[in-house]
């Protein structure tokens, strides 16, 4: 049987779930990840793991499945209702706040934590949610990874590509050929505008060695068959059960398609992405962003970066 014949992720179904593996270490942002898990640092007043909820609900999930480690107490206690606090603010009329708070979760959108014992890399980060998950394709979100975009989020435009045809859908996008041994990188036969099917993918390729520069960032749509198949994957590249891998031996059986979405990541598992996330939030916040232009001209003209007329 020919890869196109045997039976992709079921065919159009919509994805309702989506896989957020938050149990890392973040050892990069301490002394902050010493008590606060890097998913909860924030850009401007939200936490990364809100950006990438809020990414997953609008591409349609009902379900959000956290995989966490028994030191994050932090990330559900975020999504839990703050009675409290709710009533403090509906007493003291700051309906606006009291918004904000309750909007961190909307209705009909269930949080569901399912812990990870050992810290064994991301494809087994992946595994742990599999009881949840069940037989239906599902997202991974790797909040790391933000994205911005004015149209859709890049969840919601790889939903659609593999709602229509039924396929996995990797995000990707083009790395100088230096970095490639920062991500897991693809081969594709052929690439139709924005997608092509996946030939070959490998974990954190030296450049020399590297099949391509189209890099994967942190968004997957998969089929359940990938739960199987991280069954039986062994310790890859650093020693880790890489998603990549059992990835790599999805797409002999199935079409899995590299998408370029259309928007601006970020690397926030870096101190320079974080900042860089920082500096075009401000910039494109309604009440921020006349206030840091101006801040921005000051701080380049004062160290002698730029003359300001
Ligand atoms: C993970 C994946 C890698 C992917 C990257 C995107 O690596 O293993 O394939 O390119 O996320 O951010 P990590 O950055 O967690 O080491």
């Amino acid at each position: 049987m020919s890869p196109s014949t045997i039976a992709t992720t079921g065919g159009n179904r919509r994805i309702r779930k989506a896989v957020f593996p938050v149990a890392g270490l973040g050892t990069r942002f301490l002394p902050a990840t010493k008590t606060v898990p890097k998913e909860m640092l924030p850009i401007i007043d939200k936490p990364l793991i809100q950006y990438a909820v809020d990414e997953a609900i609008e591409a349609g999930c009902d379900t959000l499945v956290f995989v966490t480690n028994r030191y994050k107490h932090a990330v559900a206690d975020y999504f839990d209702k703050a009675y409290e606090l709710e009533q403090k603010l509906e007493r003291a009329g700051k309906l606006e706040q009291l918004e904000l708070v309750r909007s961190v979760l909307p209705p009909g959108v269930r949080a569901i934590f399912v812990t990870q014992t050992e810290a064994l890399g991301l494809g087994h980060a992946v595994l742990c949610a599999k009881p949840v998950i069940g037989d239906e394709p599902f997202a991974v979100v790797l909040p790391d990874d933000l994205i911005w975009n004015r149209g859709p989020g890049a969840l919601r435009q790889m939903a659609d590509v593999a709602e229509s045809t039924g396929a996995s859908v990797i995000a990707t996008q083009d790395v100088p050929r230096s970095q490639t041994a920062s991500y897991g990188i693809v081969a594709t036969e052929d690439f139709n505008q924005r997608q092509g099917r996946i030939n070959a993918i490998v974990e954190k390729p030296q450049p020399d060695v590297a099949p391509s520069t189209l890099a994967v960032v942190g968004r997957y749509i998969l089929s359940p068959r990938i739960f199987e198949l991280l069954e039986t994957t062994t310790p890859g590249a650093g020693g880790e059960i890489q998603l990549t891998d059992a990835i790599s031996t999805l797409l002999q059986e199935q079409p899995v398609l590299a998408y370029r979405f259309q928007g601006t990541r970020f690397d926030c598992g870096t101190h320079i992405g974080l900042v860089e996330a920082t500096i075009r939030y401000a910039l494109d916040h309604e009440a921020l962003s006349d206030a840091a232009r101006r801040m921005m001209q000051d701080a380049l003209s004062e160290l002698g970066v730029i003359e300001v007329a």
